[in-house]
């Protein structure tokens, strides 16, 4: 894809993916979170100049204003373990991702953790992701990674890349 072509993380937090971004060149960024204070410290970190939009929102209400290329999540979606936040999830991405653009999505799998910072999580595999978007995406790729905690566990997350449908 081309560096001008608009990729939005939801809920980045301190994630360094929109530091790697820019280093590639990348010209059109979005960054959502519910936390002002992860934004603030992530844009201090890229510099105030970054071409990036920084969104203080939550993604359960939120709906965006115009389509991403990618649209890409690690570790958020998982938070939401109520049905109507997860079909308002599903909604929004599919109006949220250009036709023939890409979701790219990794949750805790089924044998990972049921809850994170005191929070109940939703555990997902593959499938039931491909079923939970099934009305806007097609899979196209699907593996199950651990993840390294700072702590020194592994937690398995499923990682899911699906196409938006024309
Ligand atoms: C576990 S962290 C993951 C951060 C980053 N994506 C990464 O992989 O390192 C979850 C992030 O999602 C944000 N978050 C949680 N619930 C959210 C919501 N409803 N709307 C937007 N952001 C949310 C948190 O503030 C936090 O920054």
């Amino acid at each position: 894809m081309s560096t001008d072509e608009p990729i939005i993380d939801i809920g980045g937090g301190a994630a360094r993916l929109v530091d790697h971004l820019l280093a590639e060149g990348h010209t059109d960024l979005t960054v959502l979170d519910v936390s002002r204070s992860a934004l603030c410290q992530v844009r201090a970190r890229v510099g105030h100049d970054a071409p990036v939009e920084w969104i203080h929102a939550d993604i359960t209400t939120w709906s965006p204003t115009r389509q991403y290329r990618v649209w890409h999540d690690r570790a958020v979606f998982h938070f939401l373990v109520d049905d109507a936040e997860v079909a308002h999830y599903c909604r929004i991405s599919a109006a949220g991702v250009a036709p023939g653009g890409h979701l790219v999505i990794a949750t805790f799998a089924p044998e990972g953790p049921t809850s994170c910072s005191g929070l109940p999580v939703r555990r997902w595999s593959a499938a039931s992701l491909s079923d939970a978007f099934s009305g806007g995406f097609e899979t196209v790729t699907s593996t199950t990674v651990g993840h390294h905690t700072p702590g020194g566990g592994v937690q398995p997350f499923t990682w899911v890349t699906m196409r938006r449908s024309a």
